[in-house]
């Protein structure tokens, strides 16, 4: 079966359950990357203009102890929400019983109810069947728009759609045909350039676009485990000693495609660097760290880039926080912001926030709201929220 989407159903006067992922980054009550509430508005809007019940359900930070409950209380985004709405918004903080069923049953025709954060049930994680049996039966339909979330497969994300007609939503429609275009049939050349601080975070995706891509650069903290791997000394920077043997696998399939670091920023000390200069990639000397990629790689890079016209962007090229350490990522922003006719694609996370922060966000083609979702996506995985749209 073909995944349905919302424009396949009449939603008039039901009750539609949307699974959003409004998991933001909060600091008490001040919500600091409300990016992910206004990516559902295309989905929540379509729905209430047209007349539904739009009853929404996410998650909201990792639940271990009550402190956490206390500090991922979804009261936050729902003040967000309401001030981006134009259809009423009505909190329930609960996540069962009378108080939501009477809310539910009690809502108009294009009005909202959000739903405390899922995970204040224990069961949602573990896709326990009994919550989300119960969880459909607050709803006629099932809408998955949680981008960020289809790679678990928790109650909310799996569980409810296994009672309900489902289909996707405009945001989850819209990642899955940019991501999957990209993996699938991309314009060549297609370009991958991967960093972030661990290979092991990486290997799915490296083993897989080493075989979809043209070219894959690394970066980022886990470029200097690929340096030990060849040989080289890279002081007192990061490395996964593990991982090494892949590196050095990778090295050899990657063969003609694979680009690493040729140099490196490096410093005598992360909090308080004094001294900080630019070494080859592999000699980097005692008691020094890399930080970032050199100037050298920088302009290797962009020469690889030249011409691309697919590229996918994964993972900080330094521990850009910090402005000294800030600028090979700065840069390979700005070069994937110049690119001309091509498909630029952040894969979330990090460089997401790089681009927003650097003021390029305008200049992608896409910025995905998923981090280990988009991630598992080039990996080539079947995401389990995903693979329960498609079934009857
Ligand atoms: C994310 O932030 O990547 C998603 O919301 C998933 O969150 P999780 O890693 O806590 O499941």
């Amino acid at each position: 079966m073909k995944t349905k989407t919302l424009k396949d159903f009449d939603v008039k006067g039901k009750r539609v359950i949307v699974r959003v992922d409004f998991n933001v980054p909060h600091k008490g009550e001040t919500i600091t990357d409300d990016n992910r509430i206004m990516a559902a508005l295309p989905t929540i809007n379509w729905l209430t203009e047209r007349g539904a019940k739009v009853i929404l359900l996410s998650h909201l930070g990792k639940i271990k102890t009550e402190e956490d409950k206390v500090k991922n209380d979804m009261a936050v985004v729902a003040k967000r929400l309401a001030e981006v709405q134009a259809a009423p918004v009505v909190f329930v903080p609960e996540t069962r019983g009378e108080a939501l069923e009477a809310a539910v049953a009690a809502m108009e025709d294009g009005s909202i109810v959000l739903m405390q954060n899922t995970r204040y049930e224990p069961g949602e994680t573990k896709n326990d069947p009994e919550l989300g049996a119960y969880w459909a039966s607050l709803g006629d339909l099932f809408i998955e728009d949680a981008f960020g979330s289809v790679h678990r497969a928790h109650a909310s994300t799996v569980g409810i759609p296994t009672h309900l007609p489902h289909g996707a939503g405009f945001l989850v429609e819209k990642e899955l045909e940019v991501l999957g275009g990209a993996l699938e049939n991309p314009k060549r050349p297609f370009v991958a350039i991967l960093g972030g601080a661990k290979v092991s975070d990486k290997i799915g995706v490296i083993e897989n676009l080493l075989k979809t891509a043209d070219k894959v650069l690394i970066g980022g903290g886990m470029a200097y485990t690929f340096a030990a791997a060849e040989g080289g000394k890279i002081g007192t920077s990061l490395l996964e000693a593990d991982k090494e043997e892949l590196a050095k696998e990778f090295i050899e399939k990657g063969a003609g495609k694979l680009y690493l670091p040729v140099d490196t920023v490096v410093a005598n000390d992360f909090d308080n660097p004094g001294d900080i200069h630019t070494v080859k990639s592999g000699e980097i000397p005692d008691g020094y760290m890399g930080l970032d990629i050199g100037d050298g790689t920088i302009e290797a890079f962009k020469k690889a880039l030249e011409g691309a016209k697919t590229v996918f962007w994964n993972g900080p090229m330094g521990v850009f926080e910090k402005p000294e350490f800030a600028k090979g990522t700065i840069e390979i922003c700005k070069a994937l912001a110049e690119l001309d006719d091509a498909t630029t694609i952040i894969g979330g996370g990090d460089s997401a926030s790089a681009a927003k922060n650097l003021g390029y966000a305008e200049k992608f083609s896409h910025i995905s709201t998923g981090g280990g979702a988009s991630l598992e996506f080039m990996e080539g995985k079947s995401l389990p929220g995903v693979a329960v749209l498609e079934e009857e």
